[in-house]
């Protein structure tokens, strides 16, 4: 409960479900157990507060927060893993004596004893959809707007657990060989050439090879943006906003040749793009400096590619990072298509006639996706959209939109724009 009483305060912003857990390096079953039902409750809270509102004569004080919470750990419990329901409604009310509230163990006692009669199905049948699908109303609405034929499946496809994917190192190995040293639970993505997706997940340390860089985690949608980008063997490719470095480590296995330089803002997080290259046993020129204002860390010779992995919403990868639905608000989108749409600008001049950056975002949402690239494209006449998408894609005014897929790729955007009139794609 420590842990979701810091991500959910119960009192207005709380802190990032992936640092919090960082504090708390349990291994084994018990952390196993605590990430899944920290991960459930902030995919599932919505519908789990709704239903648990509804069974109290009184509402529950602010001061009793470790309280709801516990509750709602259980009801995730029950609704959603398979655990057995006689040993999950008797485990509750000890947890509330352990959380020095004993006036609640016989609340959690009768709570947990009736939803264990229900599925949660039944539970909400009452539920409007953006309680049912566990999402603040703005998000819900913004959906609607932007994808009114596929709102409901991207918010269904968020409430399920991500797939493990892994990225096949091409310069150590074929994805053949890796998916045979993997075994059982291996299959190839149909959209990366270098994906592979296990079933069930494996800590890292026990994948073959993974020591020595052989293989990274990286979701399919993720590794497009570098596997679409096209430079010349020794170019020289800007990752703008690179860390932790996932796609500074691909593009240094695509073009092991290049001249590659990684940018990111944030001086502590270079440290992370280091120790990934490392493993990978690989290098980088690494900067910190502002994408947006290149006058303070560009040495005034252009690139030949440039790959603008963009801060954003995050609303693509809501079932990898759950506890952001009730982190972001509406007025942060505005401020972040402000903020790539300066980058766009400033780092297109840095780019060499014929060249191709590469704009990609973690969203869905049209604002940070193909309305900005259009917005672009009318601001640059020089910018060309030359992104390959498959014939069954969604069709939007430029790039590639990808949806969240159970088992498949996150929810993922991106746009290859060519500069000058090249004939070619
Ligand atoms: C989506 S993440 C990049 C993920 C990374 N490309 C990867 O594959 O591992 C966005 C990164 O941009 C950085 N960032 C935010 N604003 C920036 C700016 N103005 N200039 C450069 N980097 C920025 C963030 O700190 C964050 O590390």
């Amino acid at each position: 409960m420590r842990v979701l009483d810091r991500v959910i305060p119960g009192k207005g912003d709380g802190e990032s479900l992936r640092e919090v857990l960082r504090d708390f390096p349990l291994a084994g079953s018990d952390g196993g157990l605590m990430r899944d039902i920290s991960f459930g409750v902030c995919r599932h809270l919505r519908p789990l507060n709704h239903w648990l509102n509804q069974q109290l004569s009184k509402p529950l004080k602010a001061s009793a927060q470790p309280v709801r919470l516990a509750l709602l750990a259980g009801l995730y419990e029950l609704w959603f893993t398979e655990r057995p329901a006689h040993a999950i409604v008797n485990a509750y009310p000890a947890l509330c004596r352990k959380l020095k509230a004993p006036w609640a163990a016989g609340l959690s006692n009768a709570v947990l004893r009736k939803a264990s009669q229900l599925r949660a199905e039944q539970a909400l049948a009452d539920a409007t959809p953006n309680i049912r699908l566990s999402l603040p109303d703005w998000l819900y609405k913004r959906w609607c707007q932007d994808w009114p034929d596929q709102a409901d499946t991207i918010a269904q496809a968020n409430l399920h657990t991500p797939p493990f994917t892994l990225r096949v190192n091409r310069q150590q190995q074929q994805r053949a060989g890796a998916i045979a040293a993997l075994g059982e639970g291996a299959r190839p993505g149909e959209l990366s050439p270098w994906s592979i997706y296990v079933t069930p997940a494996r800590p890292v340390f026990d994948l073959p090879g993974f020591e020595q860089g052989a293989l990274s985690v990286q979701d399919e949608a993720a590794q497009l943006p570098a596997e679409l980008l096209q430079a010349p063997p020794t170019g020289r490719i800007l990752d703008a906003c690179a860390a932790p470095g996932g796609k500074t480590g691909q593009l240094r296995e695509k073009f092991p040749n290049a001249e590659l330089v990684a940018l990111e803002l944030e001086d502590k997080r270079l440290r992370r793009i280091e120790e990934n290259l490392a493993r990978l046993n690989a290098t980088a020129t690494l900067l910190q400096g502002d994408a947006s204002q290149p006058d303070s860390w560009w040495d005034g010779k252009p690139f030949d590619a440039i790959l603008l992995d963009a801060p954003c919403s995050a609303t693509g990868i809501l079932r990898r990072q759950p506890d952001v639905k009730w982190h972001r608000k509406s007025s942060d989108i505005p401020v972040l298509a402000d903020l790539q749409a300066r980058m766009l600008d400033a780092l297109w001049p840095l780019l060499k006639p014929g060249g191709m950056l590469v704009y990609a975002t973690c969203s869905v949402l049209r604002e940070e996706n193909d309305h900005q690239i259009s917005a672009f494209l009318q601001r640059q006449p020089q910018a060309r959209d030359v992104t390959p998408r498959p014939e069954q894609a969604t069709m939007v005014d430029a790039g590639w939109q990808l949806f969240p897929q159970q088992d498949g790729p996150d929810g993922f955007y991106l746009a290859c724009l060519r500069k000058g009139a090249q004939q070619d794609t």
